[in-house]
């Protein structure tokens, strides 16, 4: 079993974590720059990196603080390589080099989306695999099917816009403000699911992709149309919208795998009706369903060690002085080691 620590600076948190065992939180840091984008609307990528570069210290002692451990603990180091913005995952990553070649701790570099997966080990240790994932966040919404930690196959994922973005846009539209996920979770309490038939974009028969940029259009159309509008009916029904798609193509990749396990996460996991909804499909479905704790599903660095572990476990030295010094971050979208398999018979 080691002590692993996670660090992750892929877009506009910066994180680091200490785990155990790949299961056991000792603490997990996070500091937001909520406060440095807001006024932009989105996330301002030369701002990101900076504010990285400030935080990334502070948020490392506070890490080790907190765990009350110090380097001479910590087994191994793990870091986000990629995706992410290319100058904020430079930070993490350049950082990571440094702390594992000054203190000889073992690197592994770790696939972001990875990371997301294995949030669900934080949440429920014993998870057995396999199971079906259901990845939904700023830059992604992707369907997996993991028949082990480290084989993940595609079942499907968007095709334009993530559903993540999708709420950003809307939030934005709206006047609402950045971060706009959390936003219209807020204000969508307050209005009429209904009152707005926004479009369920399925895609073709038994097609597991997914599609955010039409239903994006039909806000801005309708908002546009019936000036003045009531916002919280808006963002309610179109919250109502990408729900309703998410659930029933989660529920349709685990009738299609026979998979009796789904697991839920990335930052719109964090999102109270997708979890109310969800939780109701699966449980009539007779589905075991793990969506872990709102502070797991959004970017944070204990998800990065869980990633790790597994891989630790099956060699612990990480990478030799060589591979360490000519790591660099990858913008590329892959999981790493090739893993990311297109699903026979994907699409009919
Ligand atoms: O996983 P994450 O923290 O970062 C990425 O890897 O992208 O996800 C961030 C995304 C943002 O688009 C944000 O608006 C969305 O997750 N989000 C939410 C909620 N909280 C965060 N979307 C809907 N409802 C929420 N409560
Ligand atoms: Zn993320």
């Amino acid at each position: 079993m080691a002590r692993i620590l996670g660090i992750d600076t892929s877009c506009d948190d910066t994180s680091i974590a200490v785990v155990d065992g790949g299961t056991t939180i000792l603490s997990n840091i996070v500091a937001s720059q909520v406060e440095v984008h807001h006024r932009y609307g989105g996330v301002v990528p030369e701002l990101a990196c900076r504010k990285h570069i400030e935080a990334i210290g502070p948020v490392y002692q506070a890490a080790l603080e907190e765990a009350g451990v110090t380097m001479a603990d910590i087994d191994a180091i793990a870091v986000t390589r990629n995706p992410g913005l290319i100058g904020a995952l430079l930070v993490g990553l350049s950082f990571a080099k440094a702390l594992a070649y000054a203190t000889h701790t073992p690197l592994f570099p770790v696939n972001h989306l990875e990371g997301h997966i294995c949030s669900a080990f934080l949440e429920v240790p014993d998870l057995a695999c396999p199971f079906v994932c259901l990845v939904v966040s700023g830059g992604h919404t992707d369907l997996y099917y993991c028949e082990a930690p480290g084989t993940y196959r595609l079942l499907g994922e968007t095709r334009d816009d993530a559903a993540g973005e999708a709420f950003d846009k809307v939030s934005k539209l709206l006047g609402l403000g950045y971060p706009g996920g959390p936003m219209i979770d807020r204000l969508a309490r307050e209005g009429k699911p209904t009152a707005v038939r926004f479009p369920r974009a399925y895609l073709e028969k038994d097609s597991l992709d997914f599609s955010f940029s039409g239903i994006k259009t039909s806000v801005l159309h309708y908002v546009r149309q019936h000036a003045p509008t009531q916002v919280a009916d808006v963002a309610a029904s179109f919250q109502q919208a990408v729900v309703d798609v998410l659930v029933d193509k989660t529920l349709a990749a685990a009738r299609y795998c026979a998979a009796s396990r789904v697991v839920v996460t990335g930052g719109v996991a964090a999102n109270s009706q997708l979890r109310r909804e969800m939780r109701t499909a699966c449980a009539a479905a007779g589905l075991q369903l793990v969506i872990p704790h709102p502070r797991l599903c959004t970017d944070n660095g204990a998800m990065i060690a869980a990633a790790a572990h597994w891989r630790w476990l099956g060699d612990p030295t990480g990478l030799d002085e060589a591979a360490l010094l000519g790591i660099d971050a990858a913008s590329d979208d892959q999981l790493a080691d090739g893993s990311l398999i297109a699903w026979p018979n994907q699409r009919t």
